[in-house]
């Protein structure tokens, strides 16, 4: 597994959300909470880009469709989906499209690093 650094902590502070590239993914950085969390860019819905996203309450919400992930662990928020999506889909059992990939944050003096094993 790699430590990779992608953003000083100052920077994320800043702007809150940071898209950094590792490998062939688009990895997107969030400050949120006091705490850094590393999310797909690519909502699995139907490929929106979480980086125009809204966050709220641990959770980023997609705006193209309102699905809403829970950062820490990448599932689907069933007490915070958009309507339309909640009258499809009465649970998780029932969304046809999996969680949303998290990845491992650390820090270490300003740094961010993720762990990456691809
Ligand atoms: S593309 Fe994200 S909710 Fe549909």
């Amino acid at each position: 597994m790699k430590r990779i650094k992608v953003c000083s902590l100052d920077e994320l502070k800043q702007k809150l959300k940071l898209v950094v590239e590792v490998g062939d993914r688009k990895v997107l950085m969030i400050y949120h909470q006091n705490t850094v969390f590393a999310v797909d860019n690519v909502c699995p819905h139907a490929k929106g880009h979480l980086s125009e996203g809204r966050l709220e309450e641990g959770s980023i919400t997609c705006l193209n469709h309102g699905t809403c992930f829970d950062l820490r662990t990448g599932k689907v928020r069933m007490d915070m989906i958009d309507e339309d999506m909640a009258e499809m889909f009465e649970d998780l059992d029932d969304l046809p499209f999996g969680p949303l990939p998290t990845f491992v944050a650390e820090l270490e003096n300003d740094s961010v690093f993720l762990l990456w094993d691809e």
